[in-house]
């Protein structure tokens, strides 16, 4: 028994881990240990000797788990030691960085553009009431112009005395500006507008846009014509295709609208520019002389022009991106790339 006790106390002593120990105990005080087997064989023996060898045997088995025990928690507190150590030359973690959003970069070179040309940049709310954003632009309750606008309104307690709608374009601020400021005006308004319709590869119902007000006693469309081609060649640092096409607005006159040359098939005609070739950019005019009479101003004494460019199609054009829906769809594998 005393060479038992030895041989396992040296083995205990060399167990390098946790399986070691565990080979160990199944070795004498597992089922077919050998402890079991000596307690197996004592009935066998006489009765004294099964006396003492008994005890032994039950002194060996209680010693044994103690020392197995104990080795096995010193193991473990080297073994936490051992992960403590730091590697210095195991190469960093990749860290992945955050960065901006390409439609907020764009707002920020947009702004920068128009800052540079003397413009301010003001902000509106995304929550417009109906007055600001089509009654005080020349759209009255009736005006057929209000179909084009698929607009979310808001449930509100009293829709007789104010409805409150997701703005539909960033043109109230034009009215609220005018009303609390006198010309000269140079503005440019970034902000989120809302329309509700359905989206493909060019259209959004949550977009971005940035209106422009230019207002002075002698603005022409001359000045406008200079103002966007300069942003545009600062903006894209390239000479793109652009056309000036006549349109219409409630609250400009004349209203023309700026397409450019699509760049998902290069004029070609597909999916993204519906087999025209061309891709809408802005929509412009001369301010209408009904939306200054709304703002308190008199229309003898000013003039100039407004834009509301897409900024979606802006940044697709800048980045070549062929489908709007990209910007809001959270893919990592988009967004990356900016
Ligand atoms: N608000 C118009 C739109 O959303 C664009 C526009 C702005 C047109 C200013 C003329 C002048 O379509």
């Amino acid at each position: 028994m005393l060479e038992l006790k030895k041989a396992a106390e040296s083995e205990v002593e060399q167990a390098r881990n946790p399986e070691d120990l565990d080979r160990i105990f199944n070795r004498y005080l597992g089922k077919e240990g050998l402890v079991v087997r000596i307690l197996r064989s004592l009935k066998d023996m006489e009765p004294l000797q099964r006396v003492e060898i008994g005890k032994s045997a039950n002194e060996f088995n209680v010693a044994l788990r103690d020392l197995i025990y104990k080795k096995n928690q010193e193991l473990k507190k080297h073994s936490k030691r051992a992960q403590k150590k730091i590697d210095i030359t195991r190469p960093r973690r990749k860290v992945q960085f955050g960065h901006i959003h390409p439609l907020s970069q764009t707002f920020r070179r947009v702004e920068e553009i128009f800052q540079g040309m003397g413009f301010t940049v003001v902000e509106g709310t995304e929550l417009e009431t109906e007055y600001y954003n089509f009654d005080a632009l020349n759209i009255p309750y009736d005006h057929p112009a209000r179909d084009k606008w698929d607009t979310f309104w808001i449930k509100v307690p009293n829709p007789e005395k104010q409805k409150l709608l997701l703005r539909t374009h960033t043109s109230p601020m034009q009215a609220r500006f005018l009303e609390k400021h006198n010309p000269p005006i140079r503005i440019i308004v970034p902000g989120r507008v809302f329309r509700h319709e359905a989206t493909d590869a060019s259209h959004e119902f949550d977009l971005c846009q940035i209106e422009g007000l230019m207002v002075g006693d002698d603005i022409s469309v001359a000045n406008f014509k200079v103002v966007i081609s300069e942003f545009l060649k600062r903006f894209l640092n390239k000479d793109i295709k652009i056309r000036l096409r006549p349109s219409f607005f409630s609250f400009t006159e004349p209203s023309f609208e700026i397409d450019f040359s699509c760049v998902a098939c290069k004029g070609k005609g597909c999916g993204v520019c519906k087999q025209s070739g061309w891709v809408e950019l802005m929509g412009a005019g001369m301010v209408h002389p009904n939306v200054f009479k709304a703002a308190g101003l008199n229309p003898n004494d000013c003039q100039g022009f407004a834009f509301g460019i897409g900024a979606d199609r802006l940044a697709m054009l800048k980045y070549g991106i062929k489908d709007i829906r990209h910007f809001r769809s959270g893919d990592m594998r988009f967004l990356s790339q900016f």
